[in-house]
């Protein structure tokens, strides 16, 4: 029994899905929005954090399969920039709750040989969340296995802005040629320089939208949406969602490889009758 395989009972549904999963054709990098706490709270007539606390059964959940799966980077959207928009109280419990969620999941990270970084204007959270993280960070670093990116404070339009005033000071100060400026340098100076993009990103409580998460790198993520709400997601529908993802067809704007054979002949006999 590998590790993955260890994670579902015997029989289960989920144990079913893993089954058909090609474990060698794993997404890279996953990235998910987690989207419908407070919907979740209000029809069961909770107060939203209700929600936001129930939510962190379904992170850890989340965080521990991809570990399992030997996924490289799971990028979470936790708290966008525009999330300061919402009442106080809701974000001094979401700053609390990270805290807690960073203190209480160590033990867990560290076990599973997670490595804890985070993306975003770091700078500007409240002084004890960035001292909690930048423990975490630390203690984690030298970890090898599942990379769990956690988006907080994060907007993808600030990211580009922030790459974009770098590159400049590159080249201002370390005398970097305008002339190499391409789509890869541009990713070594966001905030996920060095990872892969993402190959899949899933939203859940299905809103069909991106609300500006990683914008650069998403170009040719396959997106997954589910209705399910954030709290209520398990590893059974992660699973779904990769399962689907391994149907899908990337092309990246070209042919899928049996439409570029047909075009070979079609391409190579259209050439031969000209000839003759
Ligand atoms: C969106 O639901 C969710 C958030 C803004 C917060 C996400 C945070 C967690 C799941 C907590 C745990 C995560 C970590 C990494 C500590 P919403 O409030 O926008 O829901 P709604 O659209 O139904 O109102």
């Amino acid at each position: 029994m590998n590790s993955a395989t260890a994670l579902f009972k015997p029989g289960s549904a989920a144990a079913h899905l893993l089954s058909r999963i090609n474990l060698n054709a794993l997404p890279k990098h996953i990235a998910i929005i987690m989207d419908g706490n407070g919907r979740w709270a209000r029809r069961r007539g909770l107060p939203r954090v209700a929600g936001h606390r129930a939510g962190i059964r379904a992170t850890r959940e989340v965080v521990e399969t991809c570990s399992r799966l030997n996924v490289s980077v799971l990028t979470l959207f936790a708290f966008s920039m525009e999330n300061w928009k919402r009442p106080r109280a809701e974000v001094n419990f979401l700053m609390q709750l990270l805290r807690t969620y960073i203190r209480k999941e160590l033990p867990m990270l560290v076990q599973n040989n997670v490595r804890l970084q985070s993306i975003g204007r770091a700078h500007q959270l409240p002084g004890p969340v960035r001292q909690d993280l930048e423990k975490a960070i630390r203690t984690t670093e030298q970890n090898s296995g599942l990379c769990l990116n956690v988006a907080l404070n994060y907007g993808a339009r600030a990211e580009l802005v922030d790459a974009f005033h770098s590159i400049v000071r590159a080249i201002k100060c370390n005398g970097l040629e305008e002339k190499s400026i391409d789509e890869e340098l541009i990713s070594r100076h966001l905030y996920t320089a060095g990872m892969p993009d993402p190959d899949l990103l899933i939203r859940t409580s299905g809103e069909l939208r991106v609300s500006n998460f990683l914008l650069w790198q998403i170009a040719y993520s396959e997106i997954w949406v589910t209705p399910t709400l954030w709290p209520d997601f398990t590893k059974r529908e992660l699973l779904e969602a990769i399962l689907d993802y391994q149907r899908r067809d990337r092309r990246y704007g070209g042919l899928s490889d049996s439409d570029s054979a047909v075009g070979r002949i079609a391409l190579h006999s259209g050439l031969s009758r000209g000839r003759h």
